[in-house]
């Protein structure tokens, strides 16, 4: 079978083929496409209600051999990773799929001279710099199990995730630039290492220098228990010589922390058979990647978006991938177009949230740059307005490159739903139909599922598909409880979802996200895209807050790009654009004007503090400092009173 979509037939036929006979499906996919070094005896094995999901099982590989050391004879010169530093001065690194493969290597003897062994877990906080990707192939390398924890995280926020995995060694750095800062990434490691007592070596990456002889010893004093060594070192010390730890194909491959908006942060645990076989596959299907494009997620490695689509998926499939050290804003609005300009990008995949950021600057940081090179666009994290969509449709794709709107989850481990880059049809603010493979539904309140077209409800996944999180690291009971209790037999997303007559799929948001208003369910995605069309606002969140008649009521925060001279006219307009968008029902009674809104580190918007805000409760927000910017919630109470 022909597995990569080349026009809506195929893709219509590789769906059918996908859902009629799954099993067969992923094993013919998974045997044409990759090395394994033993073939599975079982293709699936599952339990929806025990979350009991094994793919592959007996299987044996090495996903870095499937990444890196089968590209080498055809590609050992070709440009694997591509590595744009934050201060556009100092030059770019091209790593060629051989250097990758020798870097690996040694990055992967220096962890088993530290005493990393299979199955051991390595915890890694490092900024966007090459480095990184090394750490996190060489654990794969040997059978490690790699925890990347997003360098703009706090000391508690490192140490919570250090000992929930147990983790035996920190890869860190001095420190880390992100535009014209330095964040001191070796004080905060330390600092955190203070509260952990698994670490038995903390291993330093050079990069901002700013960690003076006397700091290093002072730290180390404080740590006895703890040996320190700088990577430099230790790496020119290894030997470039290490063939690959086979692992089981349902051995774990990483942890990794996704916050979810209360609670104690959540490790999925994804494993590497399946994990390998289904970003290759959407990687290749989403992106409709050519031998020779360049290709450029913007995402943190820190991500699962970094995971799959910097590193695993664009490797497995032999691709150029870029990895951007900087932030969209350094040093002026134009950075990203620059880069796409300089390196000739083909494809690029970002997020709403810079979209909507960049879309606030003078356009002329657009136009000043060559985006010819560009073939496809994508955004992935959150739903996407209709505004920030037609602005990248326009001045990025100069309305000549499909954009992929691609619907997934870290526990998913890839994308689930999207359109195919210039194959099927893309409309704007849907993430369109599911990928091959994915059954996707709605059910309605009562855990059935609706049949009948366009319909509402909660987005479900009714069978298995190979890079689904195995469990939560620790505690299997609470990813039973999370994802598959509230429906039997069923993966609940908990995001709401919309589906209209030709089965495509809008997210309306998370579920928790929708307020009934007189009854009727409105999804907050939707009211804040009405709301954005008005000129002066950035972004907006929308919430809900009881209300005496209504039930609930909607309170709308809103971001503007210039101070509003009259903020009653402003809210009448908002209110006339929502009534006009979507009907009066949907009319926010509360227009708060802030000067930013609260947002996770991946730029989501925090709505769990603004609804206990609109309630009016004014304190115990929870642990507030893992926030990107957590002084504005001060200053948003201060508006809401
Ligand atoms: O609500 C959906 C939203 O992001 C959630 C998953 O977040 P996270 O685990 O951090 O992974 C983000 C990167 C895959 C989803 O439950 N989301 C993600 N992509 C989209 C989206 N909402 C709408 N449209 C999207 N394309």
């Amino acid at each position: 079978m022909k597995f990569i979509a080349k026009t809506q037939e195929d893709y219509q036929k590789l769906y059918n083929a996908s859902v009629q006979n799954p099993q067969d499906f992923w094993a013919e996919f998974a045997e044409t496409n990759f090395i394994w070094q033993r073939k599975w005896d079982k293709v699936l094995d599952y339990n929806f209600e025990k979350a009991h999901f094994r793919w592959f099982e007996g299987a044996k590989l090495n996903i870095t051999q499937n990444c890196i050391d089968r590209h080498l004879p055809e590609k050992a010169a070709q440009t694997a990773l591509i590595f744009e530093p934050n201060d556009p001065n100092e030059e770019a690194q091209h790593i060629s799929y051989a250097t990758l493969a020798e870097n690996v290597n040694k990055t992967a003897n220096l962890l088993k001279n530290l005493g990393v062994q299979k199955g051991d877990r390595v915890c890694i906080y490092l900024p966007m710099i090459p480095e990184l990707a090394y750490s996190v192939l060489a654990c794969a390398r040997i059978g490690a199990v790699h925890s990347v924890v997003f360098a703009g995280f706090s000391a508690q926020s490192l140490a919570d995730r250090i000992n929930d995995a147990s983790c035996k060694v920190l890869i860190t750095a001095d420190g880390g630039f992100r535009g014209n800062k330095t964040t001191p990434l070796f004080d905060i490691a330390t600092q955190a290492l203070q509260q952990c007592t698994s670490i038995e070596h903390l291993l330093m990456v050079k990069r901002c220098n700013n960690v003076s002889e006397n700091d290093w010893h002072k730290h180390q004093q404080v740590l006895p228990a703890i040996k320190f060594s700088f990577w430099e070192k230790m790496f020119a010390a290894a030997s470039a010589h290490c063939p690959p730890v086979w692992v089981d194909a349902e051995d774990p491959l990483f942890i990794l922390y996704t916050s979810g908006s209360t609670g104690k942060p959540k490790g999925m645990v994804h494993t590497s058979g399946g994990y390998m076989v289904y970003t290759n596959f959407t990687f290749c299907n989403v992106f409709q990647y050519q031998a020779g494009d360049v290709y450029w997620c913007t995402a943190d490695i820190g991500w699962i978006t970094g995971h799959s689509y910097i590193l695993y998926g664009p490797l497995s499939a032999g691709a150029t991938t870029l990895m951007f050290e900087g932030v969209p804003s350094y040093p002026d609005m134009g950075r990203f177009w620059q880069v796409i300009e300089k390196h000739k990008v083909n494809i690029f995949y970002t997020a709403p949230t810079a979209i909507r950021a960049l879309e606030q600057a003078d356009i002329s940081f657009v136009e000043k740059y060559d985006l010819r090179s560009l073939k496809t666009l994508g955004t992935v994290g959150e739903p996407i307005n209709v505004e920030a969509w037609e602005w990248y449709n326009k001045y990025i794709g100069k309305n000549n490159c499909p954009i992929v709107d691609t619907w997934w989850q870290t526990e998913t481990g890839g994308i689930m739903i999207s359109n195919l880059a210039g194959v099927t049809p893309q409309i704007p603010t849907f993430a369109t139909l599911p990928l091959p493979g994915v059954q996707a539904c709605l059910l309605d309140e009562n855990g059935k599922e609706i049949s009948h077209l366009p319909a509402e409800g909660k987005l479900c996944i009714k069978y298995p598909w190979p890079s689904m999180a195995r469990t939560i690291y620790g505690n299997h009971q609470r990813f039973v409880d999370t994802y598959f209790s509230a429906f039997k037999g069923y993966y609940f997303t908990g995001d709401g979802c919309r589906c209209d007559v030709q089965g495509n799929f809008r997210i309306t948001g998370r579920v928790d996200d929708i307020v009934i208003v007189s009854g009727h369910n409105l999804g907050t995605a939707e009211i804040e895209n009405a709301i954005n069309q008005h000129p002066n606002i950035i972004e907006s969140a929308v919430v809900g807050f009881p209300h005496a008649i209504k039930g609930n009521a909607i309170y709308a925060f809103v971001s503007c790009l210039h101070k509003p001279e009259n903020e009653a006219l402003l809210q009448k307009e908002i209110a006339a654009s929502v009534s006009e968008l979507i009907g009066p029902i949907a009319k926010p009674d509360k227009i708060q004007v802030c000067y930013a809104l609260p947002k996770t580190r991946s730029g989501k918007i925090m709505r769990r503090i603004l609804r206990k805000i609109a309630a009016g409760e004014f304190d115990s927000f929870g642990d507030i400092s893992t926030l990107l910017n957590p002084e504005c919630v001060a200053e948003i109470i201060k508006g809401a009173k």
